[in-house]
């Protein structure tokens, strides 16, 4: 009797280790990185003016993905393709100037920033960035600014959950005959 309540304690604490790990990895679903690593956003050397669309080139943008964008008397404006491509910054269709400006991808599609500081721009501090929907299989690849990689990403948590409860009862069944 004493040995089966142990083990019926010892079920209820993986359940409940198990709840918390799913949780953990739906949260992990989305990344923030940030613009340009540790430097931010700022205009790039004359010999590097790529250094955006470089950056953006070595990470996975999905829906839901935040970017963070760091700087100092400057701003961000997020345009279309004709203004981004000619520099163009009398109708962003969003506008932050408050030196650490989030921004969340709320529908898949190509982004398209620049800078709205007079100049910048022209000297490539412009970046376009395509936004996918979620593929959680890739994910992982990503640089992502706090990434944590889970063994369970892209299982369902409440798969997860169902399965352990499955294998939980199994056991607790398997135990009380011994
Ligand atoms: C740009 O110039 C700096 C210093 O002149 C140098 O350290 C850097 O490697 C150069 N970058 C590229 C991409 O050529
Ligand atoms: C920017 O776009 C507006 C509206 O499309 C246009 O009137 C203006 O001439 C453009 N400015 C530049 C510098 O291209």
């Amino acid at each position: 009797m004493m040995l089966m309540m142990m083990t019926t304690y010892t079920s209820v604490v993986n359940v409940v280790v198990l709840v918390l790990l799913c949780l953990q990895c739906v949260s992990v679903a989305s990344l923030e990185f940030q613009v340009g690593g540790p430097k931010g956003w700022v205009v790039p050397p004359s010999n590097d003016t790529n250094i955006y669309n470089n950056w953006a080139s070595h990470n996975r943008f999905q829906l839901g993905d935040t970017l963070r964008f760091r700087y100092k008397k400057d701003s961000v404006m997020e345009v279309g393709l004709e203004d981004y491509k000619q520099c163009n910054s009398t109708h962003p269709t969003f506008f932050s100037n408050i030196g650490n400006t989030e921004f969340k991808f709320r529908h898949p599609g190509t982004f398209y920033f620049i800078s709205g500081a007079t100049g910048h721009c022209k000297k490539g501090q412009k970046m376009a960035i395509r936004v996918m929907v979620p593929d959680d299989h890739d994910h992982d690849k990503s640089h992502g600014y706090h990434l944590a990689a889970s063994p369970f990403a892209g299982v369902p948590g409440i798969t997860m959950i169902l399965l352990f409860l499955h294998f939980v009862l199994d056991y607790v069944a398997f135990a009380s005959y011994m």
